[in-house]
């Protein structure tokens, strides 16, 4: 028994470690309550509250110009326009449509990401889209 828990602690240690190597920019960690979101607020005013919080999106990603990535409305056009899933995208479940050449730096943001519950994630996504022009 003992064995099992140590074990459960060196793992644990372990997924933490590695949750904080990959998620890039995960320093600035928002006020926002974890796992407990109001209920009664707006799926895309929760998205840009993670967007600009907890994900830090923005360090890489404004509404309407290209910085280190494309601009979220560049994004969400798009995606509209291609009928593609911003969720499977960020669960890292779905290929790259707007700049693949640049997805490699896109790609240090997934260990993040796939820690964020599927509302999170769905928050995000509703959050890109009500910038698409
Ligand atoms: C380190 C900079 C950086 C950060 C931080 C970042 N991104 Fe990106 N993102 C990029 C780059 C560069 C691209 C273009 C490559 C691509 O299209 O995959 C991109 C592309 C995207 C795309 C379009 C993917 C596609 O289909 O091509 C989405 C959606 C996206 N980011 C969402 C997010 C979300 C949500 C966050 C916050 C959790 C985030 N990004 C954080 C750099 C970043």
């Amino acid at each position: 028994m003992k064995k099992i828990i140590i074990c459960a602690f060196v793992l644990l240690a372990f997924a933490c470690k590695k949750q904080e190597t990959e998620s890039f920019g995960a320093a600035v960690d928002s006020e926002i309550s974890e796992g407990m979101p109001a209920k009664d607020q707006a799926p895309e005013e929760l998205g840009k509250q993670i967007f600009e919080g907890k994900g830090n999106c923005v360090a890489c990603h404004q509404v309407d110009q290209k910085v280190v990535g494309p601009s979220i409305q560049e994004i969400a056009s798009i995606y509209k326009a291609k009928g593609g899933d911003i969720v499977a995208f960020i669960k890292d479940d779905a290929k790259p449509i707007v700049d693949p050449s640049q997805y490699e730096v896109m790609k240090t943001n997934f260990g993040l990401t796939k820690a964020m519950s599927v509302e999170e994630l769905k928050a995000l996504e509703a959050y890109i889209y009500s910038n698409a022009k």
